[in-house]
């Protein structure tokens, strides 16, 4: 799985071959610049996820729901209607373990393929001591295997594993017949999810230790356009067979005019 926001991101993903698009609300930090991902609209994930499936028309697209977007039963489903409906996901993802198990029922009645999130749940980072490993303690490595087991029961189809120890992840992973998909998880997990931008190179702000860049297109794009720049400067650029031409006949009789 891998995150896409846009058409030529979810284009490009879907040509790599990637199994699983997801249209994560970390779109509001790696492509809106906003500090996390606590500000992100349902307007703003509707908008995204449209233009990931016109990128991407036949992966298996799923849609975020962002912070505070489904409280209640009644305002998942609003959401996820939105998200299936207008943005053309197939399923959505929420954050959260046992405490959001009504609201994953609902979907699940109503027929909405359901992703949980468990681990640390980036929307209540500041609840959980900030962006930091989770499940050190026993307390806390128990609640987010109950939260796992709990949203199996309610329904959902896998669950995302971040930030956790890899043998949390690989007790889980173990523990649930639903497939766990990881983010700083290690690699036990059925399977592995990456922020688009942190693959390729893209992101300016905070790259966490277990991203594996894979490209470095940031560094590629700046040097494509201060080279843009210095050959507009320079004037090498539009050179040749970069303009149009037009008849003799016309330009004299412009000339003439
Ligand atoms: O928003 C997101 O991109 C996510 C993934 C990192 C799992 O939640």
């Amino acid at each position: 799985m891998l995150t896409a926001y846009d058409y030529p991101s979810a284009r490009l993903v879907a040509e790599a071959g990637i199994d699983l698009i997801l249209v994560g609300d970390s779109l509001g930090m790696v492509v809106l610049g906003y500090e996390s991902t606590v500000p992100v609209t349902m307007d703003e994930m509707v908008h995204h996820t449209k233009a990931a499936r016109r990128g991407a028309r036949e992966a298996f697209l799923i849609g975020d729901l962002p912070f505070l977007s489904c409280g209640t039963p009644e305002q998942g489903l609003a959401a996820a209607a939105r998200l299936m409906k207008e943005g053309g996901a197939d399923s959505v993802k929420l954050e959260g373990g046992a405490e959001v198990v009504p609201v994953v029922e609902a979907l699940v009645r109503a027929g909405v393929p359901v992703l949980g999130h468990v681990g640390l749940t980036p929307q209540t980072a500041s609840a959980l001591g900030g962006y930091r490993l989770q499940g050190k303690d026993a307390a806390n490595a128990r609640r987010i295997l109950d939260g796992a087991v709990a949203l199996e029961r309610a329904g959902c189809w896998g669950v995302v594993l971040e930030l956790v120890p890899a043998p949390l992840a690989r007790l889980i992973t173990a523990r649930i017949g639903i497939p766990t998909i990881g983010i700083g998880a290690g690699p036990s997990c059925d399977g592995q999810v990456l922020v688009f931008h942190d693959l390729v190179g893209l992101y300016a702000g905070f790259t966490p230790s277990f991203v594996k860049r894979y490209a470095e297109a940031g560094a590629t794009i700046r040097d494509a356009v201060a080279r843009y720049a210095a050959e507009v400067r320079d004037g090498s650029f539009p050179g040749e067979g970069k303009s149009f031409g037009i008849s003799d006949e016309v330009l004299k009789e412009l000339q003439g005019a």
